[in-house]
């Protein structure tokens, strides 16, 4: 079953109309709101897995230990795996042959995606089996993921996080200082990030550049315009919000504010996510709401626990383009990787607009950028593309087909049904001769889907399936948390006057006015 029902041909030229009117009805948006998510939430078997890239067989251990990637399917068996391509050609599929872009998407999207997944899919460098996040979308981006470290990027004062005013604004603080030339780890910060961690992301890093590194949650917080762009906001948007607390309860201390504001600020991000993000991705903007307490009514309500495939599929590395915009303005790869001095002279406002403008790439085969299939010293030697590659191969995971069933499709007979387009299925035919051989990971980045969707049938139920039920299942959102005891009236009132991702920029920016905010490229 995928996520969205097929629509007849002939029905989807007044699908914007019928999708508008459910979207100005508050009932009947709460209603078809809830039918969407629990569609995809009950497309396939619920939490918890049976098994986890732990070991082949359930266990105890790995029933509870969250540190093991989960795993929808058992692995394939040994003569299944042997019988697949190799590595090498494979790659091949996924090197950009000439730059196809997505309908509508811009690359404010693409940041936005980037910055969202690195909270939760974070695999551990040296075993491919484990993922060291708390599996919880709770903006450890800039809180971190331990005590320890939001302790060190809190202020201790009046909620705050720590900040530096450059220009009039508000910047997270720099991470390093410059001791006798030599850029070394402020002592506040130190043992903020795994230093093996940090020595492998700045390799080939300039002094000019590590010296604007700033303080946040997580390692890759600096890796590109985007990560950086979307820390300073909520960076800001934190501090904005505990101070409005702190104006409404003076009575209240440090922790208190800290606390509230950061409840807050967790659910306006996962209100993001489905209102605007998760609308960007569904077919014609189906307006989709956050529905509060709907994980409280529901069998899919289960720990959260990210799976290798979920980690695997959400790799879209496609939506990023070579260049951002084109032109003589154009932001090239090397202005818009590790790159805070950028963000310092212009402005978040201008690079924000700049990439709500710009078109991102299109998911699919034969369309990751050039600089991510580059092998790299920082990723000892392999490319991003094919350290993924080896990742599904190390994970063992079944065919393609095996996943279409698992999530109550049909499997496939013939490559046609797949994608039409022979550029994309000759290539695929030789490599792997029938279609029930394709590997899922090749497979859902192969699938055709129509001009409304930014992704294939399987892709998009998968995708639906795991973010809503780990994203509504949040502690924050259910029944007995959900109230202003938790967040406070004005907490709630922010919550709900909040409508897109536009409205925490403007909020937070020297001249509102000046912002243009887009997932979409209008
Ligand atoms: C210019 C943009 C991007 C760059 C430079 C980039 C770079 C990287 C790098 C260097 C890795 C680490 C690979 C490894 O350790 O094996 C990675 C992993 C990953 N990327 Fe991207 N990426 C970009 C955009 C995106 C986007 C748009 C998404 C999709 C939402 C995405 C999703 C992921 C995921 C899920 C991982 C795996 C994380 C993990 O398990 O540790 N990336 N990316």
């Amino acid at each position: 079953m995928s996520a969205f029902p097929k629509i007849p041909v002939f029905l989807k030229p007044f699908m914007p109309a019928v999708v508008a009117v459910i979207g100005s009805i508050p009932w009947l948006r709460t209603k078809a709101s809830i039918w969407a998510i629990n569609r995809a939430a009950y497309s396939t078997t619920l939490r918890p897995r049976a098994l986890t890239l732990l070991a082949d067989y359930t266990s105890w251990r790995s029933l509870t230990d969250r540190e093991y990637s989960a795993r929808h399917l058992p692995p394939a068996t040994p003569e299944y795996m042997a019988g697949l391509p190799s590595e090498s050609e494979v790659l091949k599929l996924f090197r950009r042959t000439e730059e196809k872009k997505d309908t509508d998407t811009s690359v404010m999207f693409m940041f936005f995606a980037q910055w969202f997944v690195d909270s939760f899919l974070a695999t551990d460098w040296d075993d491919f089996r484990k993922n060291h996040s708390n599996h919880e979308i709770d903006l450890c981006e800039i809180y971190g993921l331990t005590k320890a470290q939001t302790d060190m990027l809190r202020a201790k004062h009046g909620g705050r996080l720590k900040v530096q005013n450059i220009n009039g604004e508000e910047y997270p603080p720099y991470y390093f200082e410059s001791k006798d030339g030599t850029l070394v780890v402020k002592q506040e910060f130190d043992g903020l990030h795994d230093a093996a961690t940090m020595t492998r992301i700045l390799t080939g890093v300039s002094y000019d550049r590590k010296k604007k590194f700033y303080a946040v949650g997580l390692a890759h917080g600096n890796s590109t315009l985007g990560n950086s762009i979307m820390n300073i906001v909520w960076v800001r948007e934190h501090n904005r919000l505990a101070a409005m607390l702190e104006n409404k309860h003076p009575g209240w201390d440090d922790e208190r504010l800290f606390e509230t504001a950061r409840n807050i600020a967790i659910v306006l991000a996962i209100k993001l996510a489905v209102e605007e993000y998760i609308k960007h991705i569904a077919p014609w903007d189906f307006p989709i709401k956050m529905v509060d307490l709907i994980a409280d009514r529901e069998r899919w309500n289960r720990t959260n626990w990210c799976a290798v495939e979920f980690n695997l599929l959400y790799r879209w590395h496609m939506l990023a383009p070579e260049t951002v915009g084109a032109g003589d303005t154009a932001l090239t790869p090397a202005d818009f990787l590790t790159n805070n001095k950028l963000i310092e002279d212009e402005g978040i406002e201008s690079l924000i607009a700049w990439c709500s403008r710009a078109r991102a790439g299109k998911i699919g085969l034969f369309n990751t950028p050039t600089y991510l299939m580059i092998p790299s010293p920082a990723l000892n030697g392999f490319s991003v593309e094919s350290r993924t590659i080896r990742l599904s191969r190390e994970a063992q995971l079944k065919s393609y087909n095996d996943y279409r069933v698992a999530y109550s499709m049909k499997p496939f007979t013939k490559w046609e049904q797949l994608n039409k387009d022979p550029k994309v299925i000759e290539p695929l035919k030789e490599l792997y001769g029938d279609i029930k051989n394709l590997e899922w990971y090749v497979g859902i980045f192969a699938e055709d889907y129509p001009r409304e969707l930014m992704m294939g049938d399987l892709l998009t139920t998968m995708v639906a399936n795991d973010a809503f039920t780990q994203l509504l299942s949040n502690p924050l959102l259910a029944a007995n948390v959900y109230n202003k005891d938790t967040f406070t009236q004005e907490g709630l009132d922010e919550i709900e006057n909040t409508k897109c991702f536009a409205d925490i920029v403007k909020r937070n920016a020297k001249d509102p006015s000046r912002v243009y905010c887009n997932f979409a490229v209008r």
